[in-house]
């Protein structure tokens, strides 16, 4: 019997995902939050061949926002030491898999050494044309709008155009993404992807990240293609 190939909308092309619920997850298990995180990790790989394999152009994943520094020191350790052993174990396979890999956010809020981790994954798989697969680490919304408006600023133009500052967002040439997810029960953005997400099509799911499955993705899609998408106009127009 023939597997019946998951429908992906054409117009889907950038999934962008807020991973929560990483500590209620392990706690429910009497399990240390960190343990949560550990598990968090196997989801995005997961999340990362699914999308690779139909055939989704963009994968952005909020690991690490600018305000989680604020965690106790032991869970942000952590956190730090998962990132850098998982961009030595997983780049040889993302390459190979075709996945180009871009870390996006204030990559010198890192030490030295993840900094060069990240640096090598980045040179690694730079020219790869599969999967777009951009980390969110020490990334902030907000940051990112003040980042790119100290660009403009600097290049002396006093007429600041939205084209103008979208270029020099973190994510600039890089296609909005269409829909935004967020697991873990609670429905807000979090200072996640502030400007790039005006118009995309947001979907909130109860299930914790480490029980987001593939089938809970799908199901993410299967309801943004039943949307309307209408970026200001009327569904008149769109007829
Ligand atoms: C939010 O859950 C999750 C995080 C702040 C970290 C996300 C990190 C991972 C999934 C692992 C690393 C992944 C990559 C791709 C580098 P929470 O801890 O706030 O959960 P809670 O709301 O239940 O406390």
């Amino acid at each position: 019997m023939s597997e019946i190939k998951p429908y992906i909308p054409e117009n889907l092309q950038h999934i962008a995902i807020i991973m929560d619920g990483n500590g209620r997850w392990a706690q429910k298990r009497g399990k240390k939050r960190v343990m949560g995180h550990k598990a968090g990790m196997e989801r995005a790989r997961e999340m990362a061949e699914y999308c690779g394999e139909q055939g989704i152009k963009i994968l952005t994943l909020f690991a690490f926002s600018s305000e989680n520094w604020k965690r106790p020191q032991e869970e942000v350790t952590f956190l730090m030491d998962l990132f850098a052993t998982s961009l030595k174990n997983e780049s040889k396979k993302l390459h190979k898999n075709k996945v180009k890999l871009s870390i996006i956010g204030d990559k010198f809020g890192f030490d030295r050494r993840l900094q060069k981790a990240i640096d090598k994954a980045e040179d690694l798989t730079k020219d790869n044309d599969g999967l777009l697969l951009q980390i969110a680490a020490n990334y902030g919304g907000r940051w990112d709008i003040a980042q790119a408006a100290t660009k403009v600023a600097k290049s002396g133009i006093i007429e600041i155009t939205e084209e103008l500052l979208s270029e020099e967002l973190v994510t600039a040439e890089i296609v909005e993404p269409d829909l935004m997810i967020r697991t873990g029960g609670e429905q807000r953005i979090s200072n996640f992807l502030l400007w790039q997400t005006a118009y995309s099509e947001l979907y909130f799911s109860d299930a914790l990240w480490p029980d987001f499955n593939s089938d809970e993705l799908q199901k993410a899609i299967d309801d943004f293609a039943k949307r309307q998408r209408r970026f200001g106009q009327t569904s008149e127009q769109l007829d």
